[in-house]
């Protein structure tokens, strides 16, 4: 059937061409189950697209091995081809089968969109070392901010039905260059550190072992308490540090290669190190400790704010965390929300990145969409991704990218990683629409390698999971690159944040007001009244500017030098504001709104001129989702403008319709 089972894999039939044998070449693939793999799916991909010639897969293993690719780290691979009468002759070299693997995996993806196969020259290793998904799943099988299903980790029939799902899990996170996942929510039960738990993580190890994936899990930071029977968890304990070594000790047994634990800390209810007056590096450094003899690592995340904090919500991380650089054992990734407050449709970067020259920072993504749309709106992740990773702190001049604070070039770290928290579950289409299976994508790639342009992915991915015909691949990508922004004009324009509804992140609710913790009420965030709107960060406000490099700091001090984007995130403005073009703040505002609505009807128009070339599951799927999202739109359009209008009783500008 045509549905979107097989994500981007689907190595559909190439008409026309001729089939025929190609011979594949590698020394001794018995014993060396990468190999065999990357042999296999090799056959699976090429098979229909009638490539003639020979195909040689190297490693230094072979005799033959080219001193210019020496410098190939682990996972890299080196791809050639050129043409030898009527025949192609391919290659591939690396430095071990995984690289190999990856390797193939790249042949597959060029093979699939449309490339020239008969001149590649293409030399690859990647740019971050632990390039990981974490699933925010519970134990019962619920998935926290999950949008496609139930989890697919069948909990129940683990450790011994291994269900084949977990091939194809790792097989599509393999070919998109992950290899890492974090297996349990990040708001941990301890139950997940129990021998029956360990049993079936490792399990799913075995399974994702070949594919070059670890696994990792999200700890408690109490467990010692709660499974060891111990009275405190502080880190400066002894018996708690003993305890943690033990159950490192034990998790090792089972799982040689564990990657280590994920902990989220001091935040939102969790226990923490706090709890006995102790910092988060002397947290994550006890943990580390237990970890490093087996060669794991700590994930501590950085998101943390406190009920009983004043202080502005956007800089509560960089106070905990700015003043422990340094201090953190060199087997901990400090792990950091690509905003400063939480996954919004955009958010300037974390001030964080560039602020802790001497932390391994890991970047933390969020491929589940909470805050925009969820399920059904189309809404391509890519060029949120790449807007944050190419963000410039200048905290080394021009070029301080948080991608080259990420990948550990800016500093000279060796140990780097990203991580993006899955929208993967049950759901036939593994994401909860089909749309949404390229935010997997683009996270796997830019993850590889941080520069690659979100329209390059976009078109990659488009080929791959429907045709590599030119105007379909077109097409699609024209649909996929505006459509963060059409969110961002219909749900939170000019630098707004934390509008939805309190109950599900999902549609508007710019006016409530009503949850205990103020700074989980949309009204915290925009500070609208009367005279005006936004959340003034400068000297006058929370200051929070001055978190950001000095040059930076100067721009955003006034709102004539800050991006339109970014405006009323950092500064509160009166209604009757001059833009830049002259317009009102208000009519300017009730523009992108307008705009927001009308980018959903051209993106609804591009997806019916596609019907010809979509099989009709996948076309209907997607028609319907685009007119919940356009009724959505609507709906966040006019919701929003009544609730400003009731404040600042300002008419419509000229040409903006009456609410739907
Ligand atoms: C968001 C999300 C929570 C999640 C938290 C986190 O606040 O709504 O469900 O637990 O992020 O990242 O820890």
């Amino acid at each position: 059937a045509e549905d979107g089972h097989q994500l981007w894999l689907r190595y559909p039939p190439a008409t026309g061409t001729p089939d025929r044998a190609v011979t594949i070449t590698a020394a001794d693939p018995l014993g060396r189950p990468q190999l065999k793999l990357a042999i296999a799916e090799l056959k699976r991909g090429l098979a229909p697209q009638g490539v003639q010639g020979p195909f040689r897969l190297m490693t230094p293993a072979d005799g033959s091995w080219p001193a210019r690719y020496d410098h190939l780290g682990a996972e890299g691979f080196a791809l050639s081809s050129r043409k030898v009468g009527d025949r192609i002759d391919t290659q591939i070299a690396a430095k071990t089968d995984l690289g190999l693997l990856y390797g193939v995996f790249h042949y597959l993806r060029l093979a699939h969109s449309g490339a020239d196969l008969a001149r590649l020259d293409v030399v690859s290793s990647p740019r971050i070392a632990l390039r990981v998904l974490d699933h925010w799943d519970n134990l019962d099988g619920t998935v926290e901010r999950g949008y496609a299903g139930a989890s697919i980790w069948d909990w129940w029939r683990l450790p011994d039905w291994r269900d084949p799902i977990y091939t194809d899990y790792a097989r599509a996170n393999a070919s998109v260059g992950i290899n890492g996942a974090v297996l349990n929510n990040v708001n941990a039960k301890a139950d997940s550190l129990t021998a029956p738990y360990i049993a079936k993580a490792a399990a799913l190890a075995d399974v994702f072992r070949p594919w070059g994936i670890k696994v990792y899990l999200s700890a408690r930071w109490s467990a010692p308490i709660e499974l060891g029977g111990l009275k405190t968890a502080d880190p400066l304990d002894p018996a708690v540090a003993a305890w943690w070594r033990a159950k490192a000790d034990e998790i090792y047994r089972a799982i040689p290669d564990f990657g280590g634990f994920l902990v989220k800390a001091n935040s939102e209810g969790q226990p923490g190190p706090a709890d006995y007056h102790r910092t988060h590096a002397q947290g994550a450094n006890m943990l580390a400790a237990a970890l490093k003899p087996h060669g794991g690592v700590v994930m501590w995340r950085a998101f943390v704010y406190a009920h009983d904090n004043p202080e502005d919500r956007a800089k509560q991380a960089y106070n905990d965390f700015k003043p422990l650089d340094g201090q953190f054992a060199d087997n901990v990734l400090v792990q950091v929300k690509n905003g400063a407050i939480d996954f919004q449709p955009r958010e300037p970067f974390h001030p964080l990145f560039g602020a802790m020259p001497r932390t391994n920072l890991m970047m933390e993504f969020q491929i589940t969409k909470e805050y925009l749309g969820q399920s059904t709106h189309m809404t391509y992740l890519g060029p949120l991704f790449s807007e944050a990773l190419q963000a410039d702190t200048l905290a080394q001049g021009k070029g301080s990218t948080v991608a080259r604070v990420v990948d550990g070039s800016l500093d000279g770290h060796r140990l780097t990683g990203i991580a993006g928290v899955a929208n993967i579950g049950a759901n036939r289409d593994w994401s909860g629409s089909i749309f949404n299976q390229a935010d997997w994508y683009a996270f796997g790639r830019l993850a590889w390698n941080p520069d690659l342009s979100p329209e390059s992915i976009a078109r990659e991915w488009a080929a791959q999971t429907f045709s590599p015909a030119p105007k379909v691949v077109e097409a699609v990508t024209a649909i996929m690159i505006p459509s963060r922004e059409v969110a961002v004009d219909y749900m939170t324009p000019l630098g707004l944040a934390h509008q939805m509804s309190v109950y599900g992140h999902y549609g508007p609710g710019p006016w409530v007001n009503t949850l205990a913790r103020p700074e989980w009420n949309p009204v915290y965030y925009n500070r609208a009244d009367a005279q005006g709107i936004g959340f003034d960060r400068t000297a006058s406000g929370s200051k929070a500017i001055a978190q950001y490099s000095p040059a930076i700091a100067a721009r955003l001090a006034r709102p004539e030098t800050t991006d339109d984007k970014d405006l009323l995130w950092f500064h509160h403005l009166p209604w009757t504001y001059r833009m830049k073009d002259g317009a009102t703040l208000w009519d300017d505002l009730v523009r992108h709104y307008d705009r927001g609505v009308s980018g959903v009807e051209n993106m609804q128009g591009q997806w019916q001129a596609l019907k010809p070339a979509i099989d009709a599951e996948r076309f209907e799927k997607t028609s319907v989702f685009l007119t919940i999202q356009r009724r959505d739109a609507q709906l966040w359009r006019d919701a929003s403008i009544a609730y400003w209008q009731s404040l600042n009783h300002l008419p419509l500008p000229a040409g903006s319709a009456p609410p739907a």
